[in-house]
């Protein structure tokens, strides 16, 4: 585990030679305003920071207090309103990016969602989806690969290309491939009890989740071996997404006790966005799987040749759990098989999406 003074001398020492572009999804409050808020003091005026969420009047409050590019100079920080619940929300915003960008340096989500911590109520959005599956995985997925021609073309031009996503990376949770979009625990659910007692499909939307994340970043890692993408944990962070009560009112008492422990263990989001930040600025290309101090569990650096290459189902450890393309991986939950499996679902899933 890095110490704080050495997490902060290296995020210090990001100087890049060429103005970064930096898109924060759910950069209007908790650890995405405070990645952005360091970034933005860190770089002086020298990155255009776009940051994406849904409440434009803490936006704005944010974005007042970054250091202003002036007119001269071409470029000014940025609020970009979206829902990110909906796929639709995220394509439109993602194709309006594409219109005007030329390349983005780093991607980095962090936006958690309705009830992000809550373990008790579990929806279905308008188009469909598990609303903990929407937030924490479907919109990460479709943002990535909606800015990915933009991030690689920041790679073409030598500069830093990352792509992150905050959640809950180094579990080694499986996933699991029968019921991926959790049609089956959403039916299973007593409707009566939803708000009362945890849900079987918020609890499942909550862990599966983590382990798409680990999908995710596998899968666009083994097709873009040039650029860096990491899933990355947070560990316990005061924010105000992660300030209600996890186990709903009938269990208070009990999310009151949790609710006291985790103010009393958890880092601030300040403090947190340092350790996100040093994972961000710490790497080069390939996939990273890191702990809350931004340390990485495990790593894999695919071959630079096989570009646009899918996982190999057929090699030997392809149905393996915790084995990416032949090596054991700390942390990870996936198989390449059921990437493959996870990937052709979403796919599905958003081709019904206009
Ligand atoms: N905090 C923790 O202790 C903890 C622990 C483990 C994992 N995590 C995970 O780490 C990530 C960051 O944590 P956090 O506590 O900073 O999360 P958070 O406070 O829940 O995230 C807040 C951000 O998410 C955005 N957001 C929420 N719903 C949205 C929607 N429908 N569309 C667009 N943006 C939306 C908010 O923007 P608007 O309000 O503007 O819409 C805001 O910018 C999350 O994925 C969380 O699940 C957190």
């Amino acid at each position: 585990m890095p110490s704080l003074a050495v997490v902060e001398a290296s995020n210090a020492a990001f100087s890049p030679s060429y103005i970064p572009v930096i898109i924060v999804v759910g950069g209007t409050s908790g650890v995405g305003q405070a990645m952005a808020e360091a970034l933005a003091r860190q770089t002086k005026r020298d990155a255009h920071i776009i940051i994406i969420g849904r409440n434009a009047t803490a936006a704005e409050r944010i974005l007042a207090s970054f250091p202003k590019p002036t007119e001269s100079d071409g470029w000014a920080h940025e609020f970009v309103q979206c829902d990110a619940s909906s796929m639709a929300n995220v394509r439109a915003v993602c194709a309006s990016l594409r219109a005007r960008l030329k390349s983005v340096n780093f991607l980095i989500i962090t936006a958690g969602g309705p009830a992000s911590n809550s373990f008790i109520e579990s929806s279905v959005t308008p188009e469909g989806i598990n609303s903990h599956l929407a937030m924490r995985y479907f919109m990460r997925y479709l943002f990535t690969k909606e800015l990915l021609p933009l991030v690689v073309c920041a790679k073409e031009m030598g500069q830093h290309a990352h792509v992150m996503t905050v959640l809950s990376a180094g579990f080694g949770m499986r996933i699991r491939t029968t019921d991926l979009g959790l049609h089956e625990a959403q039916s299973r659910s007593i409707k009566l009890l939803q708000g009362i007692f945890p849900s079987i499909a918020a609890v499942k939307g909550l862990v599966a989740g983590m382990a798409y994340n680990d999908g995710l970043v596998a899968h666009f890692a083994a097709l873009h071996p040039e650029i860096a993408f990491t899933h990355i944990q947070p560990g316990s962070v005061l924010t105000e997404g992660s300030s209600s009560l996890p186990l709903g009112w009938f269990l208070a008492p009990l999310s009151w006790v949790l609710l006291c422990l985790k103010r009393a263990l958890s880092h601030t989001q300040d403090e947190c966005a340092k350790y996100m930040i040093y994972g961000l600025l710490d790497v080069e290309r390939g996939l990273f799987i890191r702990d809350n101090y931004g340390d990485i569990i495990s790593a894999h650096v695919f071959n630079p040749d096989r570009k646009n290459a899918p996982l190999d189902l057929r090699s030997l450890t392809a149905q393996k759990f915790g084995v990416l393309n032949g090596v054991l991986m700390k942390g990870y939950g996936g198989s390449d098989a059921s990437v493959a499996a996870l990937v052709a679902y979403t796919e599905q899933v958003l081709a019904t999406i206009p």
